[in-house]
């Protein structure tokens, strides 16, 4: 009796824990990529490569979720989505080499690289079209 009473409650908790991804985490989690998107061009434009890199790892963290779209509530399909994440990461990357070798005008051509996946993913959102 204890022993089912115990993992009725390990159940419980662990149906708990498991929280299913819904649209405010993903308004949360781009409003991050847009913020710290914002910080790596003012860390190209302030000239200070400690901005520019946090704003990288801000970046790369929020991004890690845009592959999570459940096919039936998304406009688009999730290996969509977990290319245009795996290419966010890639450019993230690029800007962070150009950032830390001093290469300004290369970290922007990354950084525009990243944006156009941004772009590429928010042109097909429906309700955005109209
Ligand atoms: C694979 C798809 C996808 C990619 C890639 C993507 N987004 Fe989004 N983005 C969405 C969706 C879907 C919404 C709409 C969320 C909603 O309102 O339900 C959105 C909304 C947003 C919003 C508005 C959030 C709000 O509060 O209304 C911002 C800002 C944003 N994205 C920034 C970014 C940035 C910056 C990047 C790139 C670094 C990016 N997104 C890449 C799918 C994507």
């Amino acid at each position: 009796m204890t022993k089912i009473l115990i993992s009725l409650f390990a159940m419980g908790t662990l149906a708990l824990s498991i929280h299913a991804y819904d649209q405010n985490d993903r308004q949360k989690d781009m409003q991050v990529m847009e913020a710290s998107m914002s910080q790596i061009q003012k860390g190209i434009l302030y000239n200070n490569k400690k901005i520019a890199l946090q704003g990288i790892d801000n970046l790369k963290a929020a991004s890690q979720n845009v592959e999570i779209s459940p096919k039936a509530e998304m406009d688009y399909a999730p290996a969509f989505a977990k290319s245009q994440n795996k290419n966010i990461l890639t450019y993230a990357d690029k800007i962070k080499v150009a950032i830390e070798a001093g290469k300004k005008h290369n970290a922007a051509d990354n950084y525009k690289k990243v944006l156009n996946q941004c772009i590429s993913c928010h042109n097909k959102i429906r309700k955005w079209n109209k």
